[in-house]
């Protein structure tokens, strides 16, 4: 199995992505760390236990992380994902508490007990793990490799050119892309093609266990922010988090492009950007696989059959 650790915001994708993750049996998942972002702290940190005993992971360990960003103010994304950050569905009361040293101690102390590298696969901001980088960095070796949703190419969603997950904490997400960690970048390019549509909700909800029920009351919620404001996805929802975990399972789904990619923390109009080299124009050492490209049919094939194995 794919040993990993996951950084969540959940979030309603992020849910998504714990149940892939998780249901897929794919991963020795060893700790999930949550951030805030999508909501505060307190609230994603509920959530994630609440999807974890959703899910019958009530084993993995969990840690509390960042309240807030290294330097700026919280601004959660209840636009998205609701006052709750998981709001759709009724969720099960968490059967299981978070661990009593913080996220970044629970990384360095999964990473420093493996005997084999470790991936860690973040999907909200990057406040823990830049705290963990500079906090720990004999233990960087331990890391396999970081694949995360954040950033794009061509593109942003909280400003023209900022995705939200590197928008909320520009400076932490300037660290971990300057690490020297091997880096996979679901960016929006490709998670805008990870969509999922109202037929594939009514499949999520036949498939007729808890988890596939609750799935498919998130993306109900979720999908109406993407009709609203994303016309041109055609009634599509971007599943952006759960790309992050299966690039791990199966990477011949993507297109890829090997590139040298920085982050703007400064800019007038750009701040929050992913700078991505796309056609080696810096003549720089690549340091991230950027994907920018799916096989859609497949991304939900492995989440229907993950989704299906669970609870
Ligand atoms: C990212 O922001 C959050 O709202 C989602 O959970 C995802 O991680 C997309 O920009
Ligand atoms: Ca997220």
């Amino acid at each position: 199995k794919i040993p990993v650790i996951i950084d969540c915001d959940p979030g309603s994708d992020d849910a998504l992505m714990l149940m892939l993750a998780h249901g897929s049996g794919r991963f020795n998942i060893r700790a999930v760390t949550v951030s805030a972002g999508n909501q505060t702290q307190a609230k994603t940190l509920q959530n994630a236990l609440t999807v974890l005993t959703l899910i019958g992971a009530t084993d993995i360990p969990v840690y509390s992380g960042a309240e807030k960003p290294l330097f700026h103010k919280l601004a959660v994304s209840d636009s998205v994902h609701g006052d709750t950050g998981l709001n759709g569905p009724t969720l099960p009361v968490p059967a299981m508490q978070a661990q009593p040293i913080s996220a970044v101690e629970g990384i360095a102390s999964v990473l420093s007990a493996s005997e084999n590298p470790v991936n860690i696969v973040p999907t909200g901001p990057l406040t823990n793990i830049a705290t963990f980088l500079l906090a720990y960095p004999h233990l960087k070796s331990k890391i396999q490799r970081i694949s995360l949703m954040g950033g794009g190419i061509f593109r942003g969603n909280m400003t023209p050119l900022a995705e939200f997950n590197i928008y909320a904490d520009p400076e932490a997400a300037a660290i971990v892309f300057r690490s020297g960690v091997p880096i996979t970048m679901c960016g929006l390019d490709v998670t805008h093609k990870a969509l999922v549509f109202a037929k594939d909700i009514s499949l999520l909800r036949a498939l007729g266990n808890e988890s596939g029920k609750a799935a498919a009351d998130l993306m109900d919620f979720y999908s109406n922010f993407y009709r609203e404001n994303r016309v041109e996805l055609n009634g599509g929802a971007a599943l952006h988090d759960p790309c992050a975990i299966a690039w791990l399972m199966n990477p011949g789904i993507f297109t890829t492009k090997s590139c040298y990619v920085d982050v703007e923390t400064k800019g007038e109009l750009t701040r929050g950007a992913t700078v991505v080299d796309f056609y080696n124009t810096l003549q720089k050492e690549p340091n991230a696989t950027v994907a920018y490209d799916i096989d859609r049919d497949a991304f939900m094939d492995m989440l229907f059959n993950a989704i299906k194995a669970l609870p």
